[in-house]
């Protein structure tokens, strides 16, 4: 019988960028025991992505060439294994699938039910592609890290989040004002309207003098930062801090890694912290009903069909979204 084909974006080996990414005509892949396949109806392209292809997660990741990249999508179940009790045939989801295997931009892919969850009518197929990595993240960093209650209960904590324009940052703000928290962001000038339309109560121009320091224009010291962007060094965040004031670094360099390495061992009350998100479904759900209740938004930066998805890759690159970059099969 002659296998039913999808179009696909992968590449075939590391490095190439925008160039490396190739159109092309594959099988659509066959869900297998705790697997659903999706036809996909959005994905959304994360930093995390093009790094794979840049060779920076090497050896661990991709698991194997040709890859077809990006892993949060958000479609209609066709087929499920025959493990799968949950989801049936014709369900309306948000998957992260996983970075080992990718999948995300093609027409369909198939995805573990453990991290595929309900999409209600009200939350759209590219406001739930957007949530997996950026939005677990920014949860895991304000609720794990950074001890945040997000029923608004507890002692009011002073959140510093860096980059809050970006994918993860603009969940970040407004995940962090469902707690009982002042925040302060930055982001560049052009956003500084937006990121406090999602709630910020002080915003900072990273490319001033003042936004480079981190200074709080109200004069608070953080009780925790959720640090979105690179290249800030541990000097310029330690007097911002509180006493006991921890910096949750999402994208911790070798430089990051040593800082956390002493101020652990020297039982330094200021910590600096590493986050690597491992995603739990029961997160994923929480997310989009807090979308579905209009607790929480995603803001779109841009969406592009699957055939151009190559323009999506290139601006993810360049590094100056507001908010999420859409792929639309
Ligand atoms: N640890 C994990 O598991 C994990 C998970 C998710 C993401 N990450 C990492 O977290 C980082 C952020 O991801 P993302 O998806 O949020 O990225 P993104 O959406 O690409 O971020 C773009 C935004 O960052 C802003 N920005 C850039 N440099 C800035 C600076 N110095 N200060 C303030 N804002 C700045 C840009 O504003 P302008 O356009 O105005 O410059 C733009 O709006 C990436 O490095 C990603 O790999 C890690």
């Amino acid at each position: 019988m002659e296998a039913k084909l999808m179009h696909a974006l992968r590449y075939e080996s590391y490095g190439g960028g925008v160039d490396g990414l190739k159109n092309v005509e594959v099988r659509i892949p066959t869900p297998v025991k705790d697997e659903v396949l999706l036809k996909l109806e959005a994905a959304t392209i994360n930093p995390v992505d093009w790094k794979i292809q840049k060779g920076m997660l090497r050896p661990l990741l991709p698991r194997r060439f040709p890859y077809i990249p990006c892993t949060d999508v958000a479609g209609e179940v066709l087929e499920v294994g025959p493990a799968v009790n949950n989801l049936k045939v014709g369900d309306k989801v948000v998957a992260m699938l996983s970075h080992f295997e990718g999948g995300g931009l093609a027409e369909y892919a198939v995805a573990k039910q453990s991290l595929t969850v309900q999409r209600p009518s009200e939350v759209s197929a590219a406001e739930g592609a957007a949530l997996p990595v950026a939005g677990l993240t920014a949860l895991k960093a304000l609720t794990e890290s950074a001890e945040v209650k997000l029923d608004g209960s507890g002692k009011q904590k002073n959140i510093l989040i860096t980059a809050a324009s970006g994918g993860v940052g603009h969940y970040a703000v407004q995940l962090a004002k469902l707690g009982n928290t002042h925040v302060t962001a930055t982001c560049g000038a052009r956003n500084i309207e937006f990121v406090k339309s999602l709630g910020a109560d002080e915003v900072l121009d990273y490319k001033t003098p003042d936004g480079a320091s981190l200074k709080s224009p109200s004069g608070r010291k953080y009780d925790a930062v959720i640090h979105c962007t690179t290249d800030i060094p541990w000097k310029t965040f330690e007097p911002n801090l509180n006493e006991n004031g921890k910096v949750i670094d999402i994208t911790p360099g070798p430089s990051a890694i040593i800082t956390s390495i002493v101020k652990k061992f020297t039982f330094s009350k200021k910590q600096l912290l590493p986050l690597l998100l491992i995603p739990k479904g029961e997160n994923l759900d929480y997310l989009v009903k807090l979308v579905k209740e209009g607790k929480i938004k995603t803001i779109i930066d841009s969406k592009h069909p699957l055939c151009q998805a190559r323009d999506a890759w290139g601006k993810s690159i360049g590094g100056h979204a507001t908010g999420k970059i859409i792929v639309e099969p």
